[in-house]
């Protein structure tokens, strides 16, 4: 744990690898394809098509996918992390679908829960879940290491907030622009993270990133969960719904049972 909580310190995200067997990503594929059968909010397309591209606020409807994020190592890291108690601002799958799974251009998290949601500081982590193997012909995540020091890469930006489904589209409301990436690429490179089904993605609310479309012809779906610090959980009404931006800031709590059902889950060696 040390050694993630480290990394995630120092260049803004780490990699976990093999944290959930085969049979239980197998298992939450299959409760993503029957949440689909019916109609949920929170539920978005690629534009002008009938194809899934994310899936907002799945903890609400369906406890499956609440104690999937209450995982010991997840809730322990992002408690760590925090250094606080902790509950989920947001929860989504981006589902990419093989071949025709649009982009995500650059940008930081963090300007959106800001703006959007009045969250005060970036005492925040995100912990993803990949449910597909994602080598590079899937559009892999892409992070430039450390740029999560730099604070917000839009506020010169020219941009004007619109009705949240731009916040969760191809053309995202707050992207980090040519003149602002040309100098932190130059200057501290780029990373993809190319994985494999069960990984955890760890990344910092504040670290540049991306990902181009899908010209695979294998999904490629990606489980995220946004953790909040309770002591830093908005004084004022989001203006977005309640599937993008938690209205309930009561801290989670380990299961009792948590022991047991996190059979699921590998281990994870302290001294890693
Ligand atoms: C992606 O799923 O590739 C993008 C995730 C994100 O922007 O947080
Ligand atoms: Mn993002």
């Amino acid at each position: 744990m040390e050694k993630y909580l480290e990394q995630t310190k120092q260049q803004g995200f780490c990699i976990v690898e093999n944290i959930f067997p085969s049979f239980y990503v197998d298992m939450i594929n299959k409760s993503i394809d029957n949440y689909l059968l019916e109609s949920h909010d929170g539920i978005v397309y690629e534009k002008n098509t009938s194809i899934v591209r994310a899936i907002h606020g799945l903890h609400l409807f369906d406890p499956f996918f609440m104690e999937l994020a209450k995982t010991n190592f997840l809730l322990d890291f992002a408690r760590e992390y925090l250094s606080d108690d902790i509950y989920i601002h947001q929860y989504k799958i981006n589902m990419k679908a093989a071949m025709d799974g649009q982009s995500w251009p650059w940008h930081q998290d963090y300007v959106y829960w800001k703006e959007g949601d009045y969250i005060e500081s970036p005492r925040l982590i995100n912990i993803a879940v990949a449910l597909d193997d994602i080598p590079m012909l899937s559009g892999p995540l892409c992070f430039i290491p450390g740029s999560h020091r730099f604070g917000d890469l839009t506020k010169n930006n020219d941009l004007v907030a619109g009705d949240w489904s731009k916040d969760v589209s191809a053309n995202l409301t707050y992207q980090i622009d040519k003149k602002v990436l040309t100098p932190l690429i130059e200057n501290h490179g780029y990373e993809f993270v190319v994985c494999k089904a069960g990984d955890l993605i760890i990344f910092d609310p504040q670290l540049a990133h991306s990902s181009s479309n899908n010209l695979s012809p294998f999904e490629r779906r990606l489980l995220l969960v946004n953790y909040n610090a309770v002591s830093n959980a908005p004084t004022k009404k989001s203006k977005r719904p309640a599937f993008l931006s938690s209205v309930d800031f009561s801290p989670l709590s380990n299961n009792p049972c948590k022991s047991k059902d996190d059979q699921h889950v590998m281990e994870v060696n302290e001294n890693d």
